[in-house]
């Protein structure tokens, strides 16, 4: 979705936001723009396409110390140079960037062109240009007229505005849940953006916005008040950066880069939650949670995407390990039905960026119902760790590429121990059984690393996968979730059409698309139901269907069933959804590169989802 991000200080601002561009770029965009104080003038320069074109476009840049940028994932009105932000008043004096929908823009905008206003663009985010003109004509400053004009959009918006009225400065608002907004405090610089990504390369203090609330932000620092004007203190805090996990390095992607960083982000993640010896749970962010997970009768995990995935692997722990019902839904159709939720049910949200919006909505109707909140988040001081009552942060470090990789497996892990915790306070784990979890969870990293080895095995599977037009995933029990995210995976970077399946459910249905050309991913390790898993491949087979088996090492029978084989060390049962997960990211990825996929950035796809 839209990134956002504006500079205050001392430096020339096009570069700084230029580079802060790039690094939002993971997170989607069809075009980019930069306004930029010169002089006695605001200069805009905006693209449509790739950063490249807006800085081919910019030449000469101005010397301006003060400035906005933008990426653009379009809602309202298609891509263009026209409607990329920044978007300005008719006499051009202020200019704003947005992330989110004004769902009352066709009202606004009426209003507006009745009162004289000329639109240049079909977004709805210009209505906030004309909003603040309008605003600071009638004698408020930029500060107040954003106050003012947040209290006339309906729907979720982040915005960035400046004016030539006031040079020095920057405002900026977050009204609901259309992605977050940062502010990071540097020496005689401040810069606002929508995401830490493209803060933390300038300075490491920062303080996040509250829904409502608006800043005013200088090279000085930064102050706020909510919309209805009551004075809001900033809080401060120190996000820890590990420069390496920015970069890409050695690897042409950072999907790849991130897919080999699994190994330390489970481990780090393990033992932020847990120690071996004595063997004890840590949950030190868990908050006023913590005391109640004893009462909890009923566990609902929330999440999109990757993260559902994650948080259908959840579900079965929690019902194994705590012995109390769990679910585990899509939160956008969560949130619209009338979940049934009490102060006994404890509500576990799963999210890397804590920030997407289905996700946040889903909470505020937990939130209404008196239920118990967890989110399971890989990013400090995002929104669902506002929102809920405790947190477990995963440590996958910075995610950038589109696919989702380490965040899924390390919020495997990090749900597995939580369903542990779970157990715990409901006197249903026992030393030594805790013991013994934490035993497998240690030989957990050393397994994902041996995946890893096999890339060159991946790789050869992939060529032949490669001509597939459509490749059907199928697993049992907790395998279920791995078809689910291997087909999940495959088809947002390659864009091979797949479908993850209960295997249980092909005979009733999906059967009839086997054929010789149509291929099948069959996750059949030792412990996924794995003699169910023989018989579906036969099944399988016996219509001419090739089938590439998950299989555990020296699994000689499945090697000599499955057409081709990808194997995983023998692990747990419990962990199998980690190792098994990892040979279909690779192969993924190398499918995708196979075909001339744009791995890291695939089309259409926004890394943060901040409208419904
Ligand atoms: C898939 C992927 C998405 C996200 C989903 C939820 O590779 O990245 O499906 O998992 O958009 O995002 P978060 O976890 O940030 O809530």
């Amino acid at each position: 979705m839209c990134g956002i991000v504006g500079y205050a200080g001392g430096r020339p601002a096009v570069p700084i936001l230029l580079r802060a561009l790039k690094d939002l770029e993971y997170r989607g965009y069809d075009s980019a723009g930069i306004a930029v104080l010169d002089g006695d003038r605001l200069a805009i320069t905006k693209k449509q396409g790739k950063i490249a074109n807006l800085e081919a476009a910019l030449g000469p840049a101005p010397a301006g110390t003060v400035g906005i940028g933008h990426t653009r994932w379009a809602t309202h009105g298609r891509p263009s140079d026209r409607n990329a932000h920044p978007h300005s008043s008719c006499d051009g004096r202020v200019v704003v960037i947005h992330n989110g929908i004004v769902e009352n823009y066709a009202a606004l905008r009426d209003e507006l062109q009745a009162r004289g206003h000329t639109f240049h663009s079909e977004t709805d985010t210009e209505t906030v240009a004309h909003l603040l003109e309008a605003e600071m004509a009638a004698g408020a400053d930029l500060f107040e007229a954003l106050a003012r004009t947040a209290r006339r959009l309906e729907g979720s918006q982040a915005l960035v505005a400046m004016s030539l009225d006031e040079p020095g400065t920057l405002v900026a608002a977050r009204l609901g849940n259309a992605g977050g907004i940062v502010i990071g405090f540097g020496d005689g610089e401040t810069v606002v953006a929508s995401d830490l990504a493209a803060v933390l390369p300038l300075t490491q203090e920062v303080a996040f916005l509250a829904d409502g609330q608006v800043a005013r932000v200088t090279p000085a620092g930064a102050e706020a008040k909510t919309v209805t004007g009551e004075p809001v203190a900033l809080q401060r805090k120190r996000i820890p950066i590990d420069p390496v996990t920015a970069l890409k390095g050695q690897y042409p992607h950072f999907m790849l880069k991130e897919i080999h960083e699994q190994p330390e982000a489970i481990a780090d993640t393990i033992w932020s939650l847990a120690t071996l010896d004595p063997p004890a749970l840590y949950f030190d962010d868990l908050g006023p949670a913590a005391d109640r997970l004893a009462d909890i009768e009923r566990v609902v995990l929330i999440g999109m995407g990757t993260s559902l995935h994650a948080a259908m692997v959840g579900q079965r722990y929690i019902e194994a390990f705590a012995g109390i019902p769990a679910d585990a839904d899509n939160a956008s159709e969560f949130r619209y039905r009338d979940p049934v939720l009490d102060d006994r049910t404890l509500v576990i949200s799963v999210s890397q960026s804590g920030e997407t919006v289905d996700v946040l909505e889903a909470m505020a109707v937990a939130r209404q119902a008196g239920a118990l909140q967890v989110t399971v988040c890989n990013t400090a001081g995002a929104q669902t760790t506002r929102v809920a009552d405790g947190t477990v942060y995963t440590r996958a470090g910075l995610e950038r590429g589109v696919a989702s990789t380490k965040c899924f497996t390390t919020a495997v892990v990090a749900l597995y121990l939580l369903a542990l915790r779970i157990a715990q306070a409901k006197g249903r784990l026992s030393d030594r059984e805790l013991a013994l979890h934490l035993h497998d969870l240690a030989q957990l990293p050393r397994a994902v690393s041996e995946v890893l080895r096999q890339r060159d095995l991946v790789r050869k599977r992939a060529v032949s996968l490669a001509a597939a037009q459509h490749v059907l995933f199928l697993g049992r029990g907790l395998a279920f979730p791995v078809a689910m995210e291997g087909a999940l995976k495959l088809k947002e970077v390659s864009y091979i059409h797949a479908e993850g399946y209960a295997a249980g459910e092909m005979k009733h249905g999906p059967i009839a698309l086997i054929e010789p050309s149509f291929p099948t991913v069959a996750i059949a390790t030792r412990h996924a139901l794995r003699t169910k898993m023989i018989s579906n491949i036969e099944q399988i087979q016996a219509r001419g269907g090739p089938v590439t088996g998950v299989v555990t090492e020296g699994d000689a029978e499945l090697t000599a069933l499955c057409d081709a084989v990808l194997t995983v060390p023998a692990v747990s049962s419990w962990l199998e959804p980690v190792a098994a997960v990892i040979p279909l990211q690779l192969l993924a990825y190398d499918v995708a590169v196979h075909r001339g996929c744009d791995v890291d950035q695939p089309r259409n796809l926004a890394k943060t989802v901040t409208v419904e």
